[in-house]
């Protein structure tokens, strides 16, 4: 069984084909970093006129490389959120219109459940079970949240961001800095050249569900931090950089960058990614998990990658590898094929829901 899978709720405009929940006969994806890089994020206009160019192409490509047509396919799936409502759209209608063509089911997926699916899909590719109670910590530019995962489709919400989302305060704190989007691989890579400990946060204390998260006030910090300072000069030299050089290398960004910057960065790393481990610990115990699964873009993180593995969880913490971690639809077909069986299809009044929730 192969499903075309069909991604455009942010600024990536994806299509993948997937056999059997576990084979990736094709991956395609069309960044559209190079456009909004310069506005320091995601511009919505911009990226569902991106999405409208690339589409058709995106599509195209993803079957040549699959070796397959649309007579192949058991059915396409596409995700109906949560996301911008301009860019999903694009995706809809285009996955309606050659389910219509082609007499095919349609399925909607929800982006969240794909970020999970990305992993599920590598581990049966490996021929690794994956022990359930499933822990999730869902982590990128749109979510942070924390599901417990009973059996594949069955979610409960167990904490999620009040504010920030963690790849956004990456990239806000980039943009801070005149780093351009996305900030959170540029801080990645910076991070190993400062000192964790070199700047102190404190972190509020939050009243509620303490598996929540919140990054609004570590934000604050930076931008405080950044205020005491004059790094008007330091800053433009960094905007200037990418004026010349759309692309920096790591030592390009280390000539513009001093050390009292890089602390700052490493140390904001470090609190991001202590302040999601200490969450995941917490409910993975709560929960008993068996498992437990880090994915979204910021599972691409070198520093969370390396903390993870060496914290108490337990149980197997599993990455999704870096490809599959930021968006794709290698995550949206796999996540489609228990709904496949399930005969879960959608009808042609699948909408795009901007605030779709998994639980
Ligand atoms: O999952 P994703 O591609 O899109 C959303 O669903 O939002 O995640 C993109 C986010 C961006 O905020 C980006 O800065 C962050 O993931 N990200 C990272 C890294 N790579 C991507 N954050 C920290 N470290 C990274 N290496
Ligand atoms: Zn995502």
């Amino acid at each position: 069984m192969r499903i075309l899978g069909i991604e455009t709720s942010c600024d990536e405009t994806a299509a993948a084909v997937v056999e059997d929940a576990r084979a990736i006969l094709s991956n395609v994806v069309a960044s559209q970093m190079t456009t909004h890089g310069k506005y320091g994020g995601v511009v919505p206009e911009l990226a569902s006129r991106e999405h409208l160019r690339a589409i058709v192409p995106v599509v195209r490509d993803a079957l040549e490389q699959a070796g397959c047509s649309l007579a192949d396919l058991s059915a396409v799936a596409v995700t109906e959120g949560p996301g911008l409502v301009g860019s999903l759209l694009v995706g809809i209608t285009y996955a309606k219109s050659l389910c219509f063509a082609k007499s095919l089911p349609l399925i909607g997926v929800n982006h969240m459940e794909g970020h999970i699916h990305a992993v599920l899909l590598e581990a049966a590719a490996d021929g690794r079970q994956v022990l359930f109670p499933v822990l999730a910590l869902v982590a990128s530019g749109g979510h942070t949240h924390l599901f417990e995962v009973r059996e594949p489709g069955q979610y409960r919400l167990l904490g999620r961001t009040r504010d920030d989302a963690a790849g956004e305060a990456f990239d806000k704190v980039a943009k801070l800095l005149g780093f351009p989007y996305p900030g959170g691989p540029i801080i990645d890579r910076l991070a190993p050249h400062g000192d964790p400990h070199g700047v102190r946060f404190t972190l509020a204390k939050m009243k509620g569900n303490p598996l929540d998260f919140s990054f609004s006030g570590l934000k604050t910090a930076v931008v405080r931090w950044v205020e005491q300072r004059d790094l008007a000069a330091e800053i433009e030299t960094r905007r200037a950089l990418v004026r010349h050089n759309p692309a920096p290398a790591r030592e390009d960004w280390l000539a513009v960058t001093p050390k009292s910057t890089l602390d700052l960065l490493a140390s904001f790393q470090q609190t991001v990614v202590d302040e999601l481990l200490r969450r995941a610990l917490a409910a993975a115990e709560v929960m008993d998990a068996e498992t437990v699964i880090i994915s979204g873009g910021v599972a691409c993180n070198a520093g969370l990658r390396k903390a993870a593995a060496s914290a108490r969880f337990g149980c197997p913490v599993l990455f999704p590898t870096p490809a599959l971690s930021t968006d794709n639809a290698v995550m949206i077909a796999a996540a489609a094929f228990p709904k496949l069986e399930r005969k879960q299809f959608a009808g042609w009044d699948l909408r795009a829901r901007a605030h779709l929730t998994l639980a």
